[in-house]
């Protein structure tokens, strides 16, 4: 008992004390704590309540500001559409833009609407007055201003048409492809009404086990995630439903632009939970594994091969006018590692 007295006794009388510094001392490290806090926000300039506003209005850093305020109108959507087309082009393209007008373009439903996009920034006063005029007569180009046009700016001017499509088109899917494409548009149109996935669809030919470009115009200098591109559907032509475009638009601030527009959108895509949904009816590479009747896009289609597939179409109702193939194709294994994704070893396949 004298014991436990001794031990306990003696601090016993100083507690008050004791408990009266702990407070003192929690309550000053409260306010060091508060102060340090704000003074690292903005020093001296603003009391609590200022703080917290300027914190909600510091705008995030705008990694694409050459976009600047591209096709937020204050009208909103003017159109309507169920699909809409954006066939990527360039300046001196008009051949290509006209064959496509009187080709695939010429069974395009009422529900449905295009633009050839072209990059206008200092466009050389000839060339200019050229397109200006084939605007008035079709008024389907989609001109930006604010993009040079060149090998390098596909990723800018994808971006671009879909912040575009995003502010002034009502619309359900996006077909994105480029002016040596040729698609199947009744087709396309036909699948697409059926289609399981209204929302998160992300169409087309996959790769997952490219590598990256180390030299040539496609060279990916500033490539860092991963010794593969990420999971894309190849540029040639894929389908998006209109819910991810707004993704891709409204985040824009925040993408990282690479060479490859399609490489960009499996990145910027990545982080979403979607369908990617492999089709080797697209036929959408660098290069087009051939001719077949099941093709509803196919790349790499010089002018006359699509007049050849328009008139084919219209005789026989089938694309070729010969099927066969010259390159291999796969389907896509979701279950095995990307980099083990694609094995093109059975010639049967599409
Ligand atoms: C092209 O012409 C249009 C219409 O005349 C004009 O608004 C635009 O600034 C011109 N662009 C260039 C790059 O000269
Ligand atoms: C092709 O390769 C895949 C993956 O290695 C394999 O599962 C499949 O059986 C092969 N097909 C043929 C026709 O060889």
């Amino acid at each position: 008992m004298g014991l436990v007295r001794q031990a306990s006794g003696l601090p016993c009388c100083r507690r008050p004390f004791r408990n009266f510094v702990y407070l003192l001392s929690w309550i000053g490290a409260f306010i060091c704590g508060s102060l340090l806090t704000l003074m690292s926000v903005d020093p001296m300039s603003c009391n609590i309540h200022q703080c917290t506003e300027k914190i909600k209005r510091i705008d995030v850093e705008d990694s694409n500001s050459w976009l600047g305020m591209w096709g937020q109108n204050a009208k909103g959507p003017g159109k309507s559409v169920f699909l809409v087309i954006i066939v990527i082009s360039a300046p001196g393209n008009s051949e290509q833009r006209d064959t496509i007008r009187q080709t695939w373009l010429s069974e395009e439903k009422s529900d449905t609407l295009h633009y050839f996009v072209i990059g206008t920034g200092s466009l050389s006063e000839n060339v200019n007055v050229t397109i200006q005029s084939e605007q008035r007569r079709f008024g389907d180009l989609l001109l930006l201003n604010n993009v040079i046009d060149s090998y390098s700016a596909l990723t800018k001017k994808l971006l671009a048409s879909l912040v575009y499509v995003h502010y002034n088109v009502k619309f359900r899917f996006l077909m994105k492809c480029d002016d040596d494409t040729y698609v199947q548009i009744p087709q396309l149109h036909k699948e697409l009404k059926a289609v399981p996935y209204k929302q998160r669809l992300y169409w087309g030919f996959f790769d997952g086990r490219a590598t990256p470009h180390k030299k040539g115009v496609w060279k990916e200098n500033e490539w860092v995630l991963c010794d593969h591109y990420l999971p894309y559907a190849l540029g040639g032509g894929y389908v998006l439903s209109s819910d991810l475009v707004t993704f891709v638009a409204v985040n824009s601030k925040y993408l990282k632009l690479y060479k490859n527009e399609d490489v960009s959108l499996g990145v910027w895509l990545a982080s979403v939970d979607l369908h990617r949904v492999h089709d080797t009816r697209f036929d959408t590479e660098y290069v087009s594994r051939g001719c077949n009747n099941e093709y509803l896009v196919s790349h790499k289609q010089s002018t006359l091969h699509m007049r050849e597939k328009f008139n084919s179409l219209k005789a026989t109702g089938l694309l070729c006018k010969e099927q066969f193939q010259v390159r291999k194709s796969y389907k896509y294994n979701w279950n095995v590692p990307a980099s083990k994704c694609c094995v093109r070893n059975d010639s049967s396949i599409p």
